[in-house]
């Protein structure tokens, strides 16, 4: 689909980019190229992905732990990334969620979710920004949302108000930096299984295939797919996309939004008896 030296000479940072969708996305990088930065909370899972990255792609893989909850570690982890050289661009992947009934949530759970979405998202992003615009530079950021960030989702509350912030944040960003040669561009994936968001996200087999019932393209995402449209919207062929938001999601949320999308379930006989009518 590209070009084997598309992202040569790009230097990517991913936040979660040791497990799930973020570690797809960086060997995506990576194959394509580019040097890449991966950050997390969890050491052993970032030294065993960024060990495999260096298998695979020797030399050309950076990783620290932060949470990017605290702005100090953030700041600090950018700091450290520059010291080796700027980023061209930063991906915002990190994120957390769970499965719960919205009266349920303690304060510390809302925050637990703001915190690493909303706020690490925001406070990540703008150590960047500074720091391309200080020197001058261009950037480029991709956030990774979701659909409930314009349709809102029961379940998931703090997660639809935090990700809604990341796409008010991306346009309105793309709009006071683009002067400043800094993209911003957003993602709104589907279902695309990964551990973490499986083992969170989807309470059982039969609420698994329910699910996949729902989507017009009738499967879930495969994670190269999303690696792909990530791959497009981080290089400089895409220069002239900002403040966007790619949906990929194998037609799902407006299937949901449609006011007849329930006649699927419609019989040939139901059909034929419907035009007799
Ligand atoms: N339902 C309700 N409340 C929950 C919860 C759940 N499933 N999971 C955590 N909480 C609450 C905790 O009870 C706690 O609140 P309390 O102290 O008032 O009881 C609060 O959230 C913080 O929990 P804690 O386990 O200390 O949070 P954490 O900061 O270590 O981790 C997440 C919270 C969201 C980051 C955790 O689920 C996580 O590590 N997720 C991995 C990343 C992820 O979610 N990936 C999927 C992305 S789709």
């Amino acid at each position: 689909m590209y070009q084997s030296d598309l992202l040569s000479g790009k230097r990517i940072l991913v936040t979660g980019g040791g497990s799930g969708l973020g570690k797809a996305m960086g060997r995506r990088f990576l194959e394509l190229g580019a040097e890449l930065a991966i950050c997390g909370r969890r050491e052993p899972v970032l030294a065993e992905t960024a060990g495999a990255f260096e298998r695979d792609f020797p030399g050309r893989t950076a990783w620290r732990v932060c949470d990017i909850r605290d702005p100090d570690a953030v700041e600090a982890m950018i700091a450290a990334l520059w010291e080796t050289g700027p980023l061209d661009v930063l991906v915002n992947n990190a994120a957390g969620n769970f499965l719960a009934k919205s009266e349920t949530l303690s304060p510390r759970a809302v925050d637990a979710v703001l915190g690493i979405v909303l706020h690490g998202t925001a406070y990540v992003t703008l150590a960047c920004g500074r720091r391309w615009i200080a020197e001058g530079r261009p950037g480029n950021v991709l956030s990774i949302v979701a659909t409930y960030a314009w349709s809102g989702s029961p379940f998931v509350v703090p997660s639809a108000m935090a990700k809604a912030g990341v796409l008010a944040m991306t346009r309105s960003l793309a709009v006071e930096w683009g002067p400043k040669d800094i993209r911003l561009n957003a993602i709104a994936p589907g279902p695309f299984p990964t551990e973490g968001a499986w083992q969170r996200l989807v309470p059982n087999q039969e609420l698994e295939q329910a699910w996949k019932a729902r989507i017009p393209l009738g499967r879930f995402g495969d994670h190269r797919e999303l690696a792909d449209l990530a791959v497009f919207l981080v290089n400089d062929r895409s220069g002239y996309i900002t403040g966007e938001v790619v949906t990929i999601d194998g037609g799902e949320w407006i299937k949901g939004a449609g006011q007849f999308s329930v006649m699927d379930g419609l019989t040939e006989e139901d059909w034929a008896a419907l035009r007799k009518r």
